[in-house]
């Protein structure tokens, strides 16, 4: 695992901005797997920015989302869908046929999750899959004691994942119970992985996925099997790891090594 430690929120999202940008450049033609969270907010924007400023285009790009909510139409104003569309897709020229989510609002939830699992196979895979982390150390909405062989399917969401997605509603009961995403085994598929973790709230979560025991406790610790995976962080998400000198030593203000 390549972990990068950044002074600053803000560096750390040029930093992710600059290896998703290259990902695009060097591929035209890439598949990106793509997350939602507050945190990819920020890095959405700058790469927007960078389109904008004639940097890359996406018009050759693939795109998979980890996940969506069961029983939200891609309308829904606290869907992924919708996020999509308003923080990357609609400031880009991302091809919005090839921009792929869960649909939320099958009529066999089931069926949509084996489906989009086969839609990615059919695709040649993910190659830079970008994750986000969640306080008890979920990727996509693979909640702990999630199988690591886990493939696309139904997750039953926790109450402390309910509680963080409450903001984007407005009462208790519109918040969704149910989300469909890529299984641990789906996103250990990916040619490479970005994880970008932000603010004190991750620390906790960021220190056992890094240095942890592999362990479905910690879904985000099944990265450690994934031998393309980079981990940015800020210095407060960075907080609670113990070889903060080794990691600061091979990646000095979060560089390339001189052999990566
Ligand atoms: C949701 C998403 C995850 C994301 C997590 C963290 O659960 N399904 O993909 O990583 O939120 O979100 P935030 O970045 O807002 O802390």
């Amino acid at each position: 695992m390549k972990v990068l430690i950044l002074p600053s929120k803000e560096a750390a999202i040029l930093r992710a901005a600059d290896i998703v940008a290259a990902q695009v450049r060097a591929r035209s033609d890439c598949t990106l797997g793509l997350a939602t969270g507050g945190t990819m907010l920020p890095l959405y924007a700058e790469l927007a920015k960078r389109h904008q400023a004639g940097e890359f285009s996406m018009t050759g790009v693939t795109s998979f989302n980890l996940d969506e909510y069961v029983g939200l139409a891609a309308d829904h104003p606290g869907s992924y869908h919708r996020y999509m569309a308003e923080a990357l897709f609609d400031l880009t020229d991302m091809p919005i046929m090839r921009a792929h989510l869960p649909r939320g609002d099958a009529i066999d939830p089931k069926a949509e999750a084996m489906d989009y699992e086969a839609r990615i196979a059919k695709a040649g895979g993910i190659d830079l899959q970008l994750l986000g982390i969640g306080q008890n150390g979920h990727i996509g909405f693979n909640e702990p004691t999630s199988s690591l062989g886990s493939r696309t399917r139904i997750k039953t969401l926790t109450d402390s994942t309910l509680e963080a997605n409450r903001r984007y509603f407005d009462t208790d009961e519109e918040v969704p119970k149910y989300a469909i995403t890529m299984g641990i085994a789906t996103i250990l598929e990916a040619r490479a992985c970005l994880l970008l973790a932000l603010g004190e709230s991750k620390a906790e979560a960021a220190a056992a996925m890094i240095e942890g025991p592999v362990s479905a406790m910690c879904p985000a610790s099944a990265l450690q099997m994934h031998a393309q995976t980079t981990v940015i962080l800020d210095e407060a998400a960075a907080s609670r790891l113990k070889l903060t000198d080794y990691y600061h030593h091979v990646h000095p203000g979060g560089r390339e090594s001189d052999y990566s």
